[in-house]
């Protein structure tokens, strides 16, 4: 707990020590809101496109520098439980036949890829937008993809559940045979069989073991060992569960006791080798797609808390655009050392779905301290650097609510792939979590109140 303490203080006030300038420049405060509409148009037009399978998802409709027009089965997985998402949460109905239709169409064409014949088998990271596996050079395998499809899966059966009587459409998901044809079962038996094999990650650059697939893979594999236990396929149940044990704890050695970290990725094999902090935000995505109730890391967490605050630090240091005096929340890159700019390999830049990661995180954040007494008072601060981070997003974006890849690091111009499909899902979580933060807040604010 004073470890936990310790941490909310230093993020709190070393953030917004450099974050005083920002009032002035902020322009809309409800921003969030006015671009949730304009991100769910964008992202369902990256889903099906004209000349390829209607269950695709395209990364972004550029076809050059650089070339994202692949179904990517991590961005893909990702885009997909936010519509499943949309989906829980809409009450039209003819909103809740297409998105349901969407659905169905990504899972079939899901399909086709866990059997299309690749070069490394289910850990492949993307495919054509017709289904033929991508064969050229590439980081391969990517082992976070399978997980976070079977995440997805899951979060699409918890709605056919509560709907009832989606018996058959549920065992075409999850069938209990081995060698199974289904589904879910095929991306569960190869995340429980290959979890300890090293990887791509998922910036597809450092063959090795990595604290963000393995935070996806062991929330696959808790999660679906619950379901395959409701589905009575106790054996698997079983296998599934142990595995997850022993992830849990493999993901407890990438925590650096000297450094105050969460080191990103353990026993380097090959790939990018010049990442020598072993610091990036992909930990703090790990946490924000990985955290389930039986998880180790959360977003609150000292372990995260002070890795976050040494990314925002890295970060405000690096980039020319967070020096700007008016500047607003700290713009989020990947790592430090990163090179790529969507072109050639001249230096990294901030992102946009790293910033967004960031907010969120901090919405998440304060909405948990609304549950701590002693803590309660820090969640709007808390709550409010995740706004400043929102609004740096802001000042970047296209006028019209387009979001490129990255923001350049100099002129602040949004740069490399337009249109990316998992921006504008980052864009919902983003909201998903700032509304509830916000509930949570009120809710505290009024018990004191009547208190
Ligand atoms: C393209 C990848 O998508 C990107 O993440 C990576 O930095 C470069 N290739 C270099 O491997
Ligand atoms: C490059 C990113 O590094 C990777 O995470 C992503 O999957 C692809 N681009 C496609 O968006």
């Amino acid at each position: 707990m004073i470890h936990f303490l310790k941490f909310v203080f230093i993020l709190f006030f070393s953030i917004s020590s450099y974050a005083h300038g920002f009032k002035k420049w902020a322009t809309k405060d409800n921003w969030l809101e006015f671009e949730v509409p304009i991100a769910i148009k964008k992202m369902l037009k990256n889903i099906g496109p004209e000349d390829g399978h209607p269950g695709a998802v395209i990364a972004s409709p550029s076809r050059e520098n650089p070339d994202y027009y692949f179904h990517w089965v991590r961005d893909a997985a990702l885009t997909m439980d936010v519509v499943i998402e949309l989906l829980k949460r809409s009450h039209s109905e003819s909103e809740i036949k297409d998105y349901r239709k969407l659905i169905q169409n990504y899972i079939r064409f899901s399909i086709d890829n866990q059997n299309a014949s690749t070069l490394t088998g289910l850990g492949e990271p993307k495919f054509y937008v017709d289904g033929k596996s991508y064969d050229l050079p590439w980081g391969r395998p990517q082992n976070d993809g399978p997980a976070l499809r079977a995440i997805a899966v899951l979060n699409y059966i918890e709605y056919l559940k509560k709907l009832g009587n989606q018996e058959s459409e549920i065992q075409k998901l999850y069938d209990n045979h081995f060698p199974s044809q289904s589904i879910l079962k095929k991306d569960l038996e190869f995340v429980a069989n290959s979890w300890q094999n090293s990887s791509f990650d998922l910036w597809e650059e450092v063959l090795g073991d990595h604290f963000y697939t393995r935070m996806v893979q062991h929330k696959a594999l808790v999660l679906g060992s619950k379901f395959a236990a409701e589905r009575k396929d106790y054996g698997a149940s079983d296998w599934y569960l142990r595995q997850a044990q022993q992830i849990k704890l493999a993901l407890n050695n990438h925590w650096d006791e000297q450094t105050l970290q969460i080191n990103t990725t353990l026993n380097w094999k090959a790939g990018v080798d010049y990442k020598h902090s072993n610091l990036d935000i992909a930990t703090i995505l790990g946490i924000l797609h990985g955290q389930h109730s039986e998880s180790e890391f959360t977003v609150k967490s000292s372990k995260t808390l002070s890795t976050a605050n040494k990314l925002i630090q890295t970060f405000h240091q690096i980039y020319p655009i967070n020096k700007h005096p008016n500047a607003s929340g700290t713009a989020i890159g990947r790592y430090s050392e990163d090179r790529y700019d969507g072109h050639h390999f001249q230096g990294g830049n901030p992102w946009v779905l790293t910033t967004l990661a960031m907010a969120e995180f901090h919405f998440k954040l304060a909405a948990e301290l609304t549950q701590i007494k002693s803590l309660r008072k820090y969640s709007k601060s808390i709550f409010e650097i995740g706004n400043q981070m929102v609004a740096r997003v802001q000042f970047h974006a296209h006028p019209d609510g387009s979001l490129s890849e990255q923001i350049d690091r100099y002129s602040g111009y949004m740069t490399s792939a337009d249109n990316l499909t998992w921006n504008y899902a980052a864009i919902l979580t983003c909201f998903w979590a700032k509304q509830n933060a916000v509930l949570e807040i009120q809710n505290y604010l009024s018990q004191s109140i009547s208190e």
